[in-house]
């Protein structure tokens, strides 16, 4: 790219969804493809970020020119690799998909079928977004919100709890919006409660749309 606006800024982002697995042979998860995440990837090192990607399982081409890249698996080690990055950098960007739940008890052995019914214990995961809301200090802080019901009421809700600068919502239920598509319909709420839609755009320009949001933090901070 020509674009050099993001040049030495320090740009963490997760992307696509995590793992948190039941036995050797099974796992809970979710849809997202990690489109989103990368999409700001590609487009943050254009701009001449240096960026680190840290993503959950996808099927996608790795972006070229990062900083760096590290693979996860489940929202713990999504964490742990948030929180030794996070003092590094000047913003982040959480578009992954972080499962609020994982099995209570892993299971070495794969689970035999029974005759009964079963039941799935499960524990809370940490809110990774909260805990960087709560350490933040000169970072610009944006996270994600899919949601399906009550989206800017849900969406504002948790900017406000999770102290950061922009959230974008993502009506997951809307066509060509959300999980697994090359499109998303998004609205980008400011901590000063300013509403902007956008109309349905490549997840790539949606992307863009979000950093030049990003830079307005960046230069009065
Ligand atoms: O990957 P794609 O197929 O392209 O799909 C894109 C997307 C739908 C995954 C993406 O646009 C999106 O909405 N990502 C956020 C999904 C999500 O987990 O939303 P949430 O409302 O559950 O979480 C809110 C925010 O808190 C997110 O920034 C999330 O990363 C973060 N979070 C959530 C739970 C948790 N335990 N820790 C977190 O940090």
């Amino acid at each position: 790219g020509t674009r050099t606006d993001l040049q030495n800024k320090k740009i963490l982002i997760t992307a696509g969804p995590t793992r948190e697995p039941i036995d050797p042979v099974r796992f809970i998860s979710n849809h997202s493809s990690g489109k989103m995440g990368y999409s700001l990837a590609e487009a943050a090192v254009e701009r001449g970020g240096e960026v680190i990607l840290i993503s959950g399982p996808t099927s996608l081409e790795r972006p070229a020119g990062l900083y760096k890249y590290v693979a996860v698996e489940t929202a713990l080690e999504m964490r742990e690799q948030v929180l030794k990055f996070f003092p590094w950098c000047d913003v982040v960007i959480k578009a992954a998909a972080v499962a609020d739940y994982r099995p209570k008890n892993y299971s070495g052995r794969k689970i035999k079928k029974k005759d009964a019914e079963m039941v799935l214990e499960l524990e809370k995961n940490p809110d990774i977004l909260k805990e960087l809301g709560e350490k933040k200090d000169r970072q610009v802080l944006v996270g994600f919100a899919a949601e399906t019901n009550d989206i800017q009421k849900n969406a504002l809700e948790k900017l406000n709890r999770k102290n950061l600068d922009l959230i974008v919502v993502n009506d997951v239920t809307v066509e060509g919006a959300g999980f697994g598509v090359d499109t998303n319909i998004v609205k980008i709420i400011h901590r000063n409660g300013t509403i902007e839609e956008l109309p349905k755009m490549p997840k790539k320009e949606v992307a863009n749309a979000i950093l030049d949001r990003i830079l307005q933090y960046l230069n009065y901070s």
